[in-house]
Order: C-alpha cells, then sequence, then structure tokens
C-alpha cells in the first residue's frame, strides 16, 4: 500500500467517474482557495451509475491507491454512486481520511426539510445501493423519502445539453411524479445534477429545497483539515486533472462549466 503524506501542502485528491465532480471541486476551491487540487475524471469509465457494484469498487480502488501514490493529504469521493457503493470499503482499506458526498447532503436535507417528505435523484446504482434512504432513515427516523433514478441526466450533462428544450422534457417527465408527495426538499444525489439546478428549479419551483452536496462537502473537508491540522496557506496552490478518456472534450465542457480555463489537464491512461 502506497505511503500517506502528512504534510499541509500537499493536494487534495478528488475524483469522479467525469465532469460531475466539478461541482465538488467548485465548493471547494470557493472555501479553500489555498489548497492544491489534484481531480480524477475517469471518463474512459464514465457512466459509473449503470454498471455493476464490483466495478465501480475496482474503479474506485484503483483511482484510490492512484491518488495516494500521488502523496495527496485526503480524497474525496467527488461521485455518489462511488460513495454509495464503495466508501464503506475503502474506508475499511485505506489509512488516509477518505470523504464521500452522501452524508454531507443528508445532514444539510435533515436540517432543513418541514415537511419531513425528502426526495433524492440519483444514479440507478445510487438508488439501488439505498444509501440516501439508509442515512435518512437514521438521521430522521420520521421522515419518508422519495427516491427516483435520473439516468439520462448525466448524458445531457456530458454532452454540454444542461439548458435546452430536452433537458426542461427530461427533467419534467422524471420529477413530476415525485413532486406529487409533498416534497419540500430534493437531494440531487449525483454530483453531475447540479449542473441542470436551473432546469431542475423550473420544474420543481422554489417551494422545495433543492440539495447539492457541494458546500456541505467543502465544510466537512475543511473540519477535518482544521482538526487535523493540515489547512494548506499556499498562496500560489495548483490544479491538476488526470483524464482518462478525451481530456480536451474535458476541458472544453469543464471549463465552460466552471466559467474560467482548467489549467493542468492530462491524459492518463485508465487504471
Ligand atoms: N458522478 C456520478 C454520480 O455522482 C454520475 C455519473 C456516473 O454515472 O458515472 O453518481
Amino acid at each position: 500500500m502506497a505511503k500517506i503524506n502528512k504534510g499541509s501542502e500537499a493536494p487534495i485528491g478528488i475524483f469522479d467517474s467525469g465532469l460531475g465532480g466539478l461541482t465538488v471541486l467548485q465548493a471547494m476551491v470557493k472555501l479553500l482557495p489555498q489548497e492544491s487540487y489534484l481531480y480524477f475524471g475517469d471518463t474512459a469509465h464514465v457512466p459509473y451509475g449503470s454498471k455493476s457494484n464490483e466495478t465501480v469498487l475496482k474503479y474506485a480502488d484503483q483511482i484510490t491507491e492512484f491518488l495516494i501514490r500521488q502523496k495527496v493529504k485526503l480524497i474525496v469521493v467527488a461521485c455518489n454512486t462511488a460513495s454509495s457503493v464503495a466508501l464503506t470499503g475503502l474506508k475499511k482499506k485505506y489509512d488516509i481520511p477518505i470523504i464521500g458526498v452522501v452524508e454531507p447532503a443528508v445532514r444539510r436535507a435533515a436540517e432543513l426539510t418541514k415537511s419531513r417528505t425528502i426526495g433524492v435523484i440519483g444514479t440507478r446504482a445510487t438508488i439501488r445501493s439505498g444509501s440516501y434512504q439508509n442515512l435518512i432513515q437514521r438521521e430522521l427516523p420520521e421522515a419518508r423519502t422519495i427516491a427516483k433514478a435520473c439516468p439520462l441526466f448525466v448524458s445531457l450533462v456530458e454532452e454540454g445539453w444542461e439548458n435546452t428544450a430536452v433537458a426542461r422534457e427530461v427533467a419534467g417527465v422524471y420529477l413530476s411524479d415525485i413532486l406529487k408527495n409533498g416534497m419540500d426538499t430534493l437531494i440531487l444525489g449525483c454530483t453531475h445534477y447540479p449542473v441542470l439546478m436551473p432546469t431542475i428549479r423550473e420544474i420543481v419551483t422554489d417551494k422545495v429545497n433543492l440539495i447539492s452536496s457541494g458546500e456541505a462537502v467543502a465544510q466537512t473537508v475543511r473540519d477535518h483539515l482544521m482538526k487535523a491540522d493540515l489547512l494548506s496557506d499556499n498562496r500560489r496552490p495548483s490544479e491538476t486533472f488526470y483524464i482518462t478518456d478525451l481530456p480536451q472534450l474535458f476541458d472544453e465542457l469543464g471549463s465552460r462549466f466552471l466559467g474560467r480555463r482548467l489549467e493542468n489537464v492530462k491524459y492518463i491512461q485508465p487504471l
């Protein structure tokens, strides 16, 4: 097993199957601008959400090993599918802080809901895993959870089609029936979905709290680094992106989505 760098100047490792983790990275850069980041986008294997647990576990494990070899100080699993099926195993296996995206979003939802009816949308694998349903049950036993897989959302985002009539149509079909249940809080349980936030907002209106995990994850990371005395005060932090397929496309869509150029986008052979 690779050795862990305890230094505060070491980068934070963050991974996703593709672009979606950028929504988490964005929130982290906002809260922790002096940290360096090493992002791994497994675009050769996207989507994770329609694969078996065994396959997702294998990818998540290999990426974690890779990030540890790059001497990151903490890892964020910025993918709900990987967080849902692999996080527990990764935490057991590796002696490095690993933070997923499910728990922070559930905590926020439990704080906000008044009707005690919480909706969760995500990939098939995330919804099938029951990760959100179980955690909501634990946090707020009296709450009702309505879960729905929305597999087409990821393709819309990866294609850059988040603000099109097609996206609105698809969102309308997915969300209309879960809206009928008195839900006042909806967790976007997939890191790609915040890109569709304006489209989803149009459908659910402002009566529903929309929760994406980015901010909550960033706060969890900050708390953790603070406690471990590992916060960086680097004035010139760096960002590096390792992408397993079509790095130019990642660069193009990612830059558009983050509203700034991505520096240091590198191709890496799929692990
Ligand atoms: N980023 C993944 C997630 O949050 C969605 C994309 C995929 O299916 O790989 O679940």
